[in-house]
């Protein structure tokens, strides 16, 4: 934990092994945190952590606040409707606001792409003591839930001990809107660090060819990738091709909000082509689990009776390790704070 060395979390292009073991080893110890008798640990007691979101949310905003409340820090949320934006204000002035009121870790939500890099740099150029945790911007990135996806895979796989290591050479397949979606791409980024081998699967207007180079290169201004060898990745077109050997399925809402213009035509044909059922995960021929971050749109991109079968689908301990994933984050920039 000593060689922690991110002052803000914006990407998982950055993260090295020992990042993401520190992350699973933290979120190991605080997942039972709720069930113990005080349900707090005095950790962040005294520090402020901001939830700014200027997109809605449900799961990510929430369970960061929960987060901060295990962990003793004092946790304010901004709510966009209930503030002086509609005064004229602008967002960076906003954000300005909450720094100048000791914010020490801002959770920053954004439509924006690259709108919690820039404001990182912001902080850093001017040295302001503040930490910036990226909870989703643009279709960039979604560090929070790429790690909490990660630790709900690796403790499937490996629940006495999950690692970096319960995911080498499994095969997981993510299905639908990977274009538009934040999660698709920390989800690569995490993935294929820890040694699987990811395929990605749907139509063209959804998942261009250029997918398949998505994680040879480091991101524009990133020196170097962490990495040293890291898994494949594949782009199939048909779902029962993609489905074949898999060890896990992961299934992504269509970002409609995201879309350029309507790039589906017909929902009922792309639910016949991509959509995952009980029908369609007989292709993996085996049981595997599936996943989906939320929020779930029934009968578009997996079934309902799918979300409701607790036996196949790990949607609910998504949720559930959302929490102590999120604690593990703000614990770690916490104590980078408390080292200056
Ligand atoms: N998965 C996710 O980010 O959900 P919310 O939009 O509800 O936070």
């Amino acid at each position: 934990m000593n060689n922690w060395k991110h002052n803000h979390i914006l990407d998982l292009s950055t993260f090295s092994l020992e990042d993401y073991n520190t992350v699973l080893e933290l979120t190991t110890r605080f997942k039972d945190v709720h069930t113990s008798s005080s349900r707090k640990l005095p950790a962040l007691q005294g520090r402020l952590i901001i939830n700014l979101f200027f997109e809605p949310s449900t799961r990510t905003r929430t369970s960061f606040e929960l987060a901060a409340k295990r962990l003793s820090a004092d946790v304010q949320n901004f709510s966009v409707s209930a503030s002086s934006l509609s005064k004229g204000e602008t967002p960076l002035d906003t954000i300005l606001t909450y720094i100048s009121m000791g914010a020490d870790i801002l959770v920053l939500r954004h439509e924006s792409t690259n709108v919690p890099a820039e404001l990182a740099n912001y902080i850093d150029i001017n040295n302001i003591n503040t930490s910036i945790l990226n909870a989703g911007d643009g279709f960039h990135s979604h560090p929070s839930q790429g790690l909490l996806d990660l630790f709900t895979l690796a403790t499937f796989f490996n629940p006495n001990e999950p690692s970096t290591n319960s995911l080498l050479n499994k095969k997981i397949t993510i299905v639908g809107d990977i274009l538009h979606s934040r999660v698709a791409r920390s989800n690569l980024w995490a993935l294929t660090a820890c040694g699987a081998d990811v395929t990605l699967c749907g139509p063209p207007s959804l998942l261009p060819d250029e997918f398949i180079d998505f994680v040879l290169n480091p991101p524009p201004g990133q020196k170097f990738d962490p990495i040293n060898s890291r898994g494949s990745v594949f782009v199939k077109r048909s779902l029962k091709d993609a489905l074949k050997n898999s060890d896990a399925v992961m299934t992504l809402r269509l970002q409609k909000e995201r879309m350029k213009q309507n790039m589906l035509t017909d929902l009922d044909s792309y639910y016949a082509q991509y959509g995952i059922t009980h029908e369609s995960l007989k292709w993996c021929e085996k049981k595997v689990p599936v996943l989906h971050p939320g929020p779930v749109n029934r009968g578009i991109e997996i079934s309902s009776q799918l979300v409701e079968d607790n036996s196949i689908n790990l949607i609910g301990k998504q949720v559930e390790n959302g929490i102590p994933t999120r604690m593990a984050l703000l614990y770690l920039l916490g104590l980078n704070k408390n080292n200056q």
